[in-house]
């Protein structure tokens, strides 16, 4: 029994946040299908097929999380975060002299093209940030994957939400590394 979730209202919708359960996975795999060309290419974490939901979703190292529309039963929302550093990140983060430490993890978030801009993406990830402390005693959030340069709304969002800068690399295009630290 699931007691992580939690109900919002945005404009006349009300969505509930939870962890995701595999009977989501088709929805899910709607909700991944449907992302503009655009958001596809900012948001990649892992291929956009059942097998990669259902694996991640059954590994304790992983937490998928999801906004779901209650009217429409649609996802509006999802989020997936690595428990840890990911291995191809250590060399970067190492080379701004990080460490990891237990509380660390890395985020992946996104939004529905249609509910992008609207403050959604912020009440999310506040859920996010809570469940993630309760749950797991979560203290600093790395980017997964960084953030594209060009990435606009993005940043404008890390960046609103106390994401800092800390370092920039190359890959297919200049892209920002970020990190939130939790203030218990
Ligand atoms: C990035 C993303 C998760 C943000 O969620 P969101 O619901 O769109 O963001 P919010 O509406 O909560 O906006 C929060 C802040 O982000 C910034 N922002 C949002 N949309 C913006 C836009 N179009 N232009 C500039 N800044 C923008 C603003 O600072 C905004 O604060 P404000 O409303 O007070 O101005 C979402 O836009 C998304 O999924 N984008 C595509 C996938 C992606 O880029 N994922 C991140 C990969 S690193």
């Amino acid at each position: 029994m699931n007691t992580f979730n939690r109900v919002i209202s945005l404009g006349e919708h009300t969505f509930l946040f939870r962890p995701f359960q595999p009977h989501d996975a088709d929805n899910l795999l709607g909700y991944l299908n449907n992302l503009s060309q655009e958001s596809r290419e900012r948001f990649g974490p892992h291929p956009y097929n059942t097998d990669s939901l259902l694996d991640l979703s059954h590994s304790d190292d992983y937490q998928l999380l999801l906004a779901i529309d209650i009217n429409t039963t649609y996802i509006a929302a999802y989020t997936v975060v690595k428990l840890g550093w990911l291995d191809f990140e250590k060399k970067r983060y190492q080379s701004y002299k990080k460490t990891e430490k237990p509380g660390d993890c890395t985020l992946a978030p996104s939004v529905a093209d249609y509910w992008q801009s609207k403050g959604l993406g912020s009440r999310f990830l506040s859920y996010t940030l809570d469940f993630l402390k309760a749950k797991h005693h979560i203290k600093r959030i790395f980017l997964w994957g960084g953030v594209q340069i060009d990435n606009v709304k993005a940043i404008g969002f890390y960046k609103k939400n106390n994401f800092k800068d800390i370092g920039q690399f190359e890959h297919n295009g200049r892209n920002i590394d970020m990190i939130l630290t939790i203030s218990s």
